[in-house]
């Protein structure tokens, strides 16, 4: 699987959101990560398909929905309506989790499982054929700008030798930086999702070359 970068809107500027999206697929972005937050399951807030539906409208890499909320299943046809290419759900929050995944690939979308970092990937074990993504958080989720933790490379090594060789992505958000994007690489991320190190520069091409850069040197050493 080729690398792929998703910058995450979390960090972009609310207020001008068009324009952040058109920098950033200028800069060679391969999907735009959207993270839906409910104040509940994590303590935050930020947009639902209404706003994703008019930012679909305006992006042309495909839209990847992160389900930081107590009940993704509610969301999950607005969200393919809207245009979403693939959905991740927690772990933590989906008590019928195979159940959850066949309605998103049903849906259209591609179905992944976000799993927190003090959550095991024990959990994952019994639905691993019937997703087609992992979305490894190394921060706590709910914000944008906070530090990796370390923990997060042995799970995702772990993950890698668990998935092999099925078509799974393994995803990574959350502290992915220069520093980080090579070990990431190295133990097996397929997609780096970065906010604060892309929309917290002003030059994101530069941005996201650096993070390829950094991500190839990982996978060589
Ligand atoms: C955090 C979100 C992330 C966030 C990452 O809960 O899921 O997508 O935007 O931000 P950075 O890259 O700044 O750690
Ligand atoms: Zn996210």
């Amino acid at each position: 699987m080729t690398l792929q970068i998703a910058p995450s809107l979390l960090s972009a500027d609310f207020a001008r959101l068009a324009d952040e999206i058109a920098d950033v697929e200028a800069a060679g972005a391969d999907m735009l990560h959207l993270d839906l937050m409910d104040g509940h399951f994590v303590p935050n807030l930020t947009f639902g398909p209404p706003v994703i539906k008019a930012l679909a409208k305006v992006a042309t890499v495909p839209l990847d929905a992160h389900l930081m909320v107590t009940n993704p299943d509610d969301l999950v046809a607005d969200l393919a309506a809207a245009g979403v290419h693939r959905t991740a759900v927690h772990v933590e929050t989906c008590p019928h989790l195979h159940r959850t995944l066949a309605g998103i690939r049903d849906l259209g979308m591609r179905a992944g499982v976000a799993i927190n970092p003090a959550t095991s990937l024990v959990l994952l074990e019994e639905v691993i054929d019937e997703l087609d993504f992992v979305l490894i958080m190394s921060v706590n989720p709910g914000f944008g700008g906070q530090a990796f933790i370390a923990s997060s490379l042995p799970k995702i090594r772990r993950l890698r030798q668990t998935i092999g060789d099925r078509s799974v992505d393994i995803s990574v958000d959350g502290g992915v930086d220069p520093d980080t994007a090579g070990p990431l690489a190295a133990a097996g991320a397929t997609t780096l999702i970065a906010g604060s190190a892309i929309f917290g520069t002003s030059d994101r091409g530069r941005a996201l070359e650096t993070l390829r850069a950094a991500a190839k040197r990982g996978n060589v050493q």
